[in-house]
């Protein structure tokens, strides 16, 4: 990859883990300027080094900023800390979630609220302050990590799903606001599953341990989309292939993808693994489990190479019977 000539300065919003820190590291490989942050400072200082790492020789260091989504105030003293490092913000990418599984009526309200704070009011949060900051500046690109579940709907997943409606639907309007701001984008990108660690960072009230539903993608995957939008600002870019699939029979079938979605969500989005009623994430970060990556693409993987190695023998078994 070639560095870019003039280093841009990137603010990334949840580059500890998963899609956030395949981010990071791939825009630090291009020479790009990081301000990391989520609320893990130690994490955040392991992310820099990583970035430090893989950026061709000359660039700038990442610079860590430890802030909490949820709190307005942090998230306007971040953006003034990347602006006194580096003299400018170029974009800012928001991907910060935390994850509470249950039924509506079995996650404890403050869960709820709490998981909507950091994921619709944080990303409002974030996204007003680059607002502003852009618009003082004559321009800049505002990143919103979205979701499948911003399209359609599931059992055991209300907050993030009523947050992720909600991000969408701020995106959206956003966009069309920022039609009077010369310079100024809004971009959304809206994954399918992808294997990161935000599964198993997840509260949980339903009982089991919540997972990606099949198919699953990398999240380098995503990040090579994100890098790709911060080059060409774009409405609204899904990551996976059956995404607009599930988008389109969310819209067009609704009666059936409701009979359909609970016993799949049951078979595919719950492990099997029981755990005990917690708050996982969502009220502070587990910096142990942060990661680039999940356990649950190889997972997936096992399946169709157990079929695609059982289904051949079997046949030739029966063969062998038939003939003897
Ligand atoms: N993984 C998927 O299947 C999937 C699918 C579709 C969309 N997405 C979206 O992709 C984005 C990234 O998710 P991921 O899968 O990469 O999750 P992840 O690995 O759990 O990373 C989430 C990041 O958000 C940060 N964060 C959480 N709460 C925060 C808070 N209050 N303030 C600041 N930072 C906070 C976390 O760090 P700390 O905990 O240290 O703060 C972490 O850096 C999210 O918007 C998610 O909704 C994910």
């Amino acid at each position: 990859m070639t560095p870019s000539p003039d280093p841009r300065v990137v603010v990334l919003v949840g580059a500890s883990s998963g899609i956030g820190r395949a981010t990071a590291h791939r825009l630090a490989r291009r020479g790009d300027a990081l301000v990391l942050a989520s609320r893990s400072r130690a994490v955040l200082e392991i992310v820099a080094r990583e970035c430090e790492a893989l950026a061709p020789p000359g660039r700038p260091g990442a610079h860590v900023v430890p802030t909490d989504v949820a709190d307005r105030a942090a998230v306007e003293a971040l953006l003034c800390s990347a602006v006194d490092r580096f003299g400018r913000v170029d974009a800012v990418m928001v991907s910060a979630a935390v994850v509470a599984y249950g039924r509506f009526t079995e996650v404890p309200g403050d869960v709820f609220d709490q998981a909507m704070k950091v994921n619709l009011l944080g990303t409002a949060n974030v996204a007003r302050a680059a607002l502003e900051l852009f618009g003082a500046a004559g321009g800049g690109h505002l990143v919103v990590v979205g979701s499948l579940l911003g399209r359609i709907t599931t059992p055991w997943m209300s907050s993030y799903v009523a947050g992720k409606w909600g991000v969408h639907g701020l995106a959206r309007t956003l966009q069309q606001e920022v039609r009077r701001m010369p310079g100024v984008h809004v971009s959304l990108v809206a994954p399918g599953s992808v294997d990161t660690p935000v599964y198993s960072q997840a509260g949980s009230y339903a009982g089991r341990v919540g997972r990606p539903p099949p198919p699953v993608v990398r999240p380098e995957a995503v990040a090579r989309t994100i890098a790709h939008v911060l080059d060409r600002p774009r409405r609204m870019v899904s990551v996976g292939r059956f995404t607009p699939v599930m988008a389109a029979a969310f819209r067009l079938l609704p009666s059936l993808f409701d009979a359909l979605v609970t016993p799949l969500m049951s078979v595919l989005g719950l492990s099997r693994r029981n755990v005990e009623a917690n708050s996982g994430n969502v009220w502070a970060p587990t910096p142990a489990g942060e990661a680039v990556h999940g356990r649950w693409g190889r997972q997936w993987l096992r399946a169709p190479l157990v079929v695609a190695a059982t289904v051949p023998a079997a046949v030739a078994l029966r063969e062998l019977l038939r003939r003897s």
